[in-house]
């Protein structure tokens, strides 16, 4: 099965980086093939709300995004892996979630059509990493994730989120932690 993970921490080699790569090792373990993007080092504009998508499902813009959408479609597991932000993902990666509004309208216009089939076998997960201990430090990424799967017509597969880590690199101390992170991985590929 095709593995998508899309980091969105432009730290390179920092916490969410080593986070996912803990469970990609996880996913592979269990037979996924995984490809990985590096959301920071791709150019592509904001979503622009012009409304094009709404009328063909597909978005207007031409940049480092468009050849991400068959890869998005064509992938079983869709994991997105970004640090907390205040509260919530980094500029890059919420750029990017937003940029996944043509597949909401590609979804609804299928629906209206009759012609929506969700696939209850391809999912999403999330990875996230922050320094604080907050209980709802998470929440806003969580809620972002959820609702970009809802639009990327996948299931919200579940999520693997550390608190307390701040310096970089700081994540490999957390050997506990990795190692749950990729017997996550691994379950998250059931
Ligand atoms: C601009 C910015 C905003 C941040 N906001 C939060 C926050 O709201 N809550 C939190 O717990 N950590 C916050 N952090 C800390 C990061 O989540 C933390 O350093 C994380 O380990 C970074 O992961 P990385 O190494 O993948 O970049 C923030 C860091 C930066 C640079």
């Amino acid at each position: 099965m095709k593995v998508l993970a899309l980091l969105g921490s432009p730290r390179k080699g920092g916490n969410t980086e080593i986070l996912l790569q803990a469970v990609l090792a996880g996913m592979a373990a269990a037979g996924g093939e995984i490809e990985t993007v590096r959301l920071c080092e791709m150019d592509f504009q904001p979503c622009l709300n012009c409304g094009g998508c709404e009328k063909t499902g597909t978005c207007v813009l031409a940049d480092d995004m468009t050849p991400l959408y068959d890869r998005l479609d064509a992938a079983g597991r869709i994991v997105l892996a970004a640090p907390i932000y205040f509260y919530n993902i980094p500029a890059h990666a919420k750029a990017f979630i937003d940029r996944t509004q043509s597949f909401w309208s590609r979804k609804r216009l299928l629906q209206k059509a009759g012609r929506w089939h969700e696939d209850p076998n391809r999912k999403g997960f999330l990875v996230s990493v922050a320094a604080t201990h907050g209980r709802r430090v998470f929440d806003g990424a969580v809620l972002t994730m959820k609702y970009a799967c809802d639009a990327l017509g996948v299931v919200y597969g579940g999520d693997y989120l550390v608190r307390g880590i701040d310096r970089r690199g700081e994540m490999l101390k957390a050997t506990a932690a990795l190692a749950e992170a990729r017997a996550a991985g691994e379950r998250f590929m059931r």
